[in-house]
């Protein structure tokens, strides 16, 4: 389990009103049934991604973005079930790319079936986000989607090209976390503005901070673990020659860390004893620190107009995001 938790998905739920029950339960369905009828290979694969246990904070954001209480309709429905597909799609392509063996505490695509098999579920996950779109009648959803999709790939190819690169700085890591992950937030909370007559601009800032803040404490998580609370082995990051926040403000603390070249660390006990040193720099609450700023800013962007209601659903999300672990 990632941050936020599942009791944060289920107090913005309640809050959303039984529209927003009914819109997440549709979205359920549909991605299960959207799974199961592209043939074999996505019935397999994609149906073990879908049903893994994703927390479905996206969709949620799309429900709560439009209203609260949450208005049930097929285009909300849609614009969720996209959304999600595009997150499940990226994860595929993102375990072959980080050659991780766990998400969510099960097997990767990549590991249970290979490569090639984890590349084709992927593209076929995307392909079936963007006929979920194309199968209502509005143009906009499909260009706020496409956008956040090419934001992803560019943000997924800067971090391979800055790989085991030590001069890499919190600027262009933090410019990498709005790309891979921001930007999908932002979608979610502008799909949902769209659908519900919100001001997209403001509603779209707030949902990019918070997936940045989000990114921030994932990249937290890798080395904090342990892997039973994230469903992912500690310190992968470091192994696949990922510069994260901790490390890169770690390095400005403790002359030792400067010093090390990234690619001698090549077990996980090695990379769990460079996670320790991380830890005692203090560069876990500096990066914390950073993400609760990043969240107070988002919570900024919220535009006056909006419902108390809604405000507090979306706040409600912006605070689980920064929940404290310690
Ligand atoms: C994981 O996202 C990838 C990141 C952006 C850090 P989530 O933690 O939202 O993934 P699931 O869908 O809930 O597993
Ligand atoms: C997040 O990147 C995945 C994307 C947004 C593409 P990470 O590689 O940090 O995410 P996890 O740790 O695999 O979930
Ligand atoms: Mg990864
Ligand atoms: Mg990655």
């Amino acid at each position: 389990v990632s941050v936020p938790g599942v009791a944060t998905v289920e107090a913005v739920v309640e809050a959303g009103g039984a529209g927003a029950g009914r819109v997440m339960t549709r979205v359920e369905e549909r991605m299960v049934e959207l799974v199961s009828t592209h043939g074999e290979l996505l019935a397999r694969h994609g149906g073990e991604t879908i049903t893994a246990g994703g927390k479905r904070l996206r969709p949620l954001l799309v429900c709560i973005a439009a209203g609260v209480p949450v208005e049930e309709s097929d285009a909300l429905v849609r614009a969720a079930v996209a959304v999600e597909l595009v997150h499940a799609a990226t994860l595929v392509h993102d375990d072959v790319i980080d050659g991780a063996d766990l998400r969510r505490g099960k097997p990767t695509v990549v590991a249970s079936g290979g490569r090639l098999l984890a590349l084709a579920t992927g593209d076929l996950l995307f392909s079936r986000a963007f006929a979920e779109l194309a199968a209502g009648s509005e143009i906009e959803p499909i260009r706020v989607l496409s956008a956040a999709a090419s934001a992803l790939a560019a943000g997924e190819l800067m971090q391979r090209d800055d790989a085991w690169n030590s001069a890499v700085g919190q600027e262009r890591y933090l410019e990498r976390c709005r790309l891979k992950t921001g930007v999908l937030f932002r979608a979610a909370c502008e799909l949902g503005a769209l659908a519900g007559g919100v001001p997209i601009d403001a509603l779209g800032r707030f949902g990019e901070g918070i997936g940045v803040a989000f990114q921030l404490l994932d990249d937290v998580l890798d080395v904090t673990g342990p892997a039973a609370r994230t469903g992912k082995p500690r310190g992968t990051d470091l192994l696949d020659g990922t510069l994260t926040l901790p490390l890169i403000e770690a390095r400005k603390r403790d002359p030792q860390l400067a010093e090390l070249d990234l690619r001698a660390v090549e077990t996980a006990e090695q990379a769990a004893a460079v996670c320790d040193r991380i830890e005692a720099s203090g560069a876990l609450d500096f990066a914390r620190d950073h993400a609760l700023a990043v969240v107070a800013d988002a919570k900024g962007c919220l535009p006056e107009l909006l419902s108390d209601a809604q405000r507090s659903a979306l706040e409600l999300v912006a605070d689980g995001v920064v929940e404290r672990y310690s």
